[in-house]
């Protein structure tokens, strides 16, 4: 056990499930990343964190109780979004991943503002950066909850990465009922897409690329190459984010020393049935309703 002197006085004890790093300062290195989310979507982006940090250990939080996120104020969310993560900061976690594009556009600057110290990565800036590479012509569409499109996040962040680019936001809400209802292609689901899209992707001046600003969409991509053609390049945040990810744990020496191999951590606010359920339009693997933990975050 090690010993620590508090005000020159008294040794206190520090258990050992606590490590000290060499500069004497609590080692977190080898706690999990939290990753949350207002569902079950933002499984997407786990899968991109598990391929690139496969020694890390992940614990997955979705609000099901409060589910859908982008229908709601930036009030509601920004304190939706606050009481996930003290729940997550609360088990201990050495970063926090927001997969959910809802509270990224809406509630990040108010999560790092209540969590001093506790690196935060949301979904927007990685997707407006890969959108912003990825677009020929500039001429850029982002589709994404009602609530996404209203705070004008990633338009600003496409802007900060290429300032002449234009950028057209579209919400697409019934994407998400499709998709949680396992709708990801056939002729109901072409039939909306062609609704949505058809007319940001045709005649002079039409977007040459398409960001898929909500958790849900990757889902319906091979639907949406079909109906936007091979020339239309489309870019998703979960590869961006979690390389954003990577790089911001090598930049605060959190990367994990011993690779871990204890499994991943499932909480769900509401419906583990539901959660396990929905999980396989999102993740290859299989999740079953017993590994999701119902907890209630208030
Ligand atoms: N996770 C949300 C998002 O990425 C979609 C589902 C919801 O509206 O809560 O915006």
């Amino acid at each position: 056990m090690n010993n620590a002197w508090v005000d020159g006085f008294l040794p206190i004890a520090i258990p050992p499930e606590i490590p000290v790093n060499a500069a004497g300062m609590e080692d977190t290195s080898d706690l999990p990343i939290g990753v949350f989310d207002s569902g079950v979507g933002g499984l997407t982006v786990l899968k991109a964190l598990r391929e690139r940090l496969p020694g890390e250990a992940l614990i997955y939080l979705g609000d099901t109780a409060r589910l859908p996120y982008g229908s709601k104020s930036a009030r509601a969310v920004g304190a939706y979004a606050l009481a996930a993560t003290r729940r997550l900061v609360a088990m201990g976690i050495k970063a926090l991943v927001v997969a959910d594009n809802t509270s990224s556009a809406q509630a990040l600057d108010i999560l790092r503002a209540e969590f001093d110290g506790l690196p935060v990565v949301g979904v927007v800036e990685p997707g407006a950066t890969a959108a912003a590479q990825a677009s020929e012509g500039g001429r850029i569409v982002v589709i994404a909850s009602e609530s996404t499109v209203e705070a004008g996040a990633y338009p600003r962040a496409i802007h900060n990465g290429r300032a002449g680019a234009s950028v057209v936001s579209r919400a697409c809400p019934l994407f998400v009922a499709m998709v949680e209802e396992g709708i990801t292609d056939g002729p109901i689901a072409e039939m909306i897409a062609r609704h949505y899209l058809d007319p940001l992707f045709g005649g002079p001046g039409a977007g040459d690329c398409l960001l898929l600003g909500c958790t849900h969409f990757p889902a319906l991509l091979p639907l949406l190459r079909r109906v936007l053609g091979p020339r239309v390049a489309i870019v998703d945040s979960a590869a961006t984010t979690a390389r954003v990810v990577e790089d911001l744990l090598a930049r605060h020496r959190l990367k994990r020393r011993r690779p871990g191999t204890e499994p991943m951590r499932y909480l769900a606010t509401d419906a583990p049935e539901r959660f396990a359920r929905v999980a396989r339009v999102f993740v290859p693997w299989p999740i079953g309703a017993a590994e999701v933990d119902l907890v209630d975050i208030g």
